[in-house]
């Protein structure tokens, strides 16, 4: 039902059961929040988007009142002006004042609402708390000095991610957002899928930055500095610098990259090709010898954690693949230490650049590193790649697209779909329907794995055989799987696990949430691109079958397993201190 209420002297339009910011922000009125977040139950906890309604005695919170037909709203009037700035001066009372070094400057809600009520000082005493940050994972930095308890990062942590790890702990002015017990990020269970800091409002939560040690090595001539790039990073770097839909984004990419003086700049999606190559031969070795199904893929490192700490029971489901990007990093240290006889293989230095800050953990494991080197030196988010062309005054309009040189290029569409969810899946499926049967499947897309659903189910039909796989799209599905495959129901033979909702597109290491339609957007242009890549399928790459029979024999092969495998370890994180 629509009716007509009041704001501001204006007659605008509202329909039942909707909110009144739903309403107001749908006319275009501007009301400032901190708490409230789209698409989840409001909780009224900052009180920062009162409106004033006629006949009613106190300043309502419109993120959690219903609109009604008799309504007359306020919402600049004085009194409401009044409420928000002592609301935001108790804020501000014992907040830090370092806005000047702190990582969400210039990108902080709490700083923006100050600076639109004009508050220039420090009208309620208080004394700022200094609250060690806890520096202790590798991907994420809490500051709880800087908190605001809005509980943004609480929500997503348990509704959206089902992770839980951040809590309010503590009661009366002791409370506080914090892991359980109160310990650091990285004794906790936390994931890292940073999921918690594209909501965060203020700088209590932000990824990691690893600049210094990058700058270094880009200065240091006798460092080859390579690095490889996730599918999304040009089409985020085209998002956020307005480039033309005709520009080609990851030519802009490789451009800037080079100027940044990266010595070698290779995409990401050709580590996902020889991914797919592994993948598939494994799932059909294990179907052909029925162990372990379903092949859960392991190429979001933020899942392979949860599992790791969670649910040790189905580490020997997963696949034993290196993720994607691990991989790319693998094959880039051994191909270019053969290319340019390099002698030192730690003079190569790998950065991988994806939306994920997950992968900074990832990196950092033991079983990912050869002979003591890591092979992926450095992750770095998009959110830092964005900080360095910043810092180095380059302009993404004016860099003349570059091409990729041969080897380690990724040369069909089914690399380039890693992250979306689905994406490693309808990869996987071209290439093992043709391990399996010799053939190639004549229709490569599978619509059924391309909806928004948080769970989608495939049936592959090959000969006389059906291959189930499914895709989990964050972790709203999850306890429904692990309760099928522990009580030995599940008939499934894949399954993709995706932390983050949507796909890596939706990442934490981006510098802020995307909206519904934004991510809906990227998957989109990420489908459209794969129109137009001629090759669809990872096996029909010519460097791709040159890989293998140059260096590694074939999939599954003796030295596939040493160089692109690994193994899980059960993490009990109550045993880390
Ligand atoms: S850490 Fe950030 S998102 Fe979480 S409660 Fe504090 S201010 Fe809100
Ligand atoms: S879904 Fe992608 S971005 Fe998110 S944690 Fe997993 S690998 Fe990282
Ligand atoms: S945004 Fe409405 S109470 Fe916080």
């Amino acid at each position: 039902m629509v009716f007509t209420i009041q704001v501001n002297n204006r007659e605008i339009e509202a329909r039942k059961g909707e909110t009144i910011l739903e309403a107001l922000r749908r006319a275009g009125f501007e009301v400032p929040t901190l708490c409230n977040m789209k698409d989840f139950t409001p909780t009224g906890a900052c009180r920062m988007c009162v409106v004033e309604v006629e006949g009613r005695q106190e300043l309502v919170p419109s993120c959690s009142h219903h609109v009604e037909e008799w309504m007359k709203i306020s919402t600049h009037s004085p009194r409401v002006i009044k409420a928000r700035r002592t609301i935001t001066e108790l804020l501000l009372s014992n907040h830090p004042d370092d806005c000047l070094y702190c990582e969400k400057n210039g990108n902080c809600e709490l700083q923006k609402i100050a600076e639109e009520m004009h508050i220039r000082e420090r009208k309620i005493p208080g004394s700022p708390a200094f609250i060690r940050p806890d520096r202790s994972s590798p991907g994420l930095t809490r500051e709880p000095a800087k908190c605001i308890l809005c509980g943004r990062c609480v929500r997503v942590c348990e509704e959206i991610q089902q992770v839980a790890t951040l809590d309010f702990i503590y009661s009366g002015s002791s409370i506080k957002v914090s892991p359980a017990f109160d310990r650091e990020l990285n004794f906790s269970n936390c994931i890292q899928c940073g999921q918690c800091l594209l909501v965060c409002p203020t700088g209590a939560l932000t990824g990691k930055v690893s600049f210094t040690e990058l700058e270094n090595k880009l200065h240091d001539t006798s460092a080859t500095v390579v690095a490889h790039y996730s599918p999304s990073v040009p089409l985020l770097l085209a998002e956020k610098f307005r480039l033309k839909p005709s520009v080609n984004a990851s030519g802009v990419l490789k451009a800037v990259l080079s100027k940044l003086g990266f010595d070698r700049v290779f995409e990401s999606a050709f580590g996902t090709e020889v991914f797919i190559m592994e993948e598939a031969a494994l799932l059909l070795q294990r179907i052909r010898n029925n162990e372990y199904l379903p092949v859960i893929s392991s190429a979001c490192p933020a899942w392979v954690s949860f599992a790791e700490t969670e649910f040790p029971d189905l580490l020997p489901y997963l696949s034993t693949c290196r993720s994607p990007q691990q991989m790319a990093s693998t094959l880039a240290k051994v191909h270019i230490a053969e290319e340019e006889t390099i002698k030192k293989p730690e003079t190569i230095y790998t950065v991988a650049i994806s939306p994920c800050t997950a992968r900074k953990y990832e990196s950092r494991k033991p079983e990912l590193t050869r002979k003591g080197l890591p092979d992926t030196d450095l992750a770095i988010s998009i959110t830092e790649l964005f900080q360095l062309i910043r810092l180095y005054g380059l302009d993404p309009l004016l860099a003349e697209s570059e091409a990729m040189p041969q080897g380690l290029r990724s040369m069909t569409s089914a690399g380039k779909l890693s992250d979306i969810s689905g994406g490693i899946t309808e990869g996987v499926i071209r290439t093992f329907y043709s391990m399996a049967t010799g053939k190639d499947l004549k229709e490569y897309r599978i619509e059924k794995l391309r909806n928004h659903k948080s769970r989608r189910d495939y049936t592959l039909k090959a000969g006389n055989h059906e291959y189930r796989f499914a895709v989990l799209s964050g972790f709203a599905m999850l306890p429904t799987l692990i309760e099928e495959i522990r009580s030995g129901t599940c008939n499934l033979h894949y399954v993709e696990i995706m932390a983050c909702p949507g796909g890596c597109v939706g990442g934490g290491g981006q510098p802020s949430a995307p909206s519904q339609q934004i991510l809906r957007q990227r998957i989109k242009d990420t489908f459209e691109y794969e129109e137009k890549e001629i090759m669809k399928c990872a096996h029909r790459s010519p460097e791709i079958t040159e890989l293998y029979e140059k260096k590694l024999d074939k999939p599954g092969s003796k030295k596939a397993m040493e160089l692109l495998h690994t193994h899980f370890t059960a993490c009990n994180i109550y045993a880390k201190e």
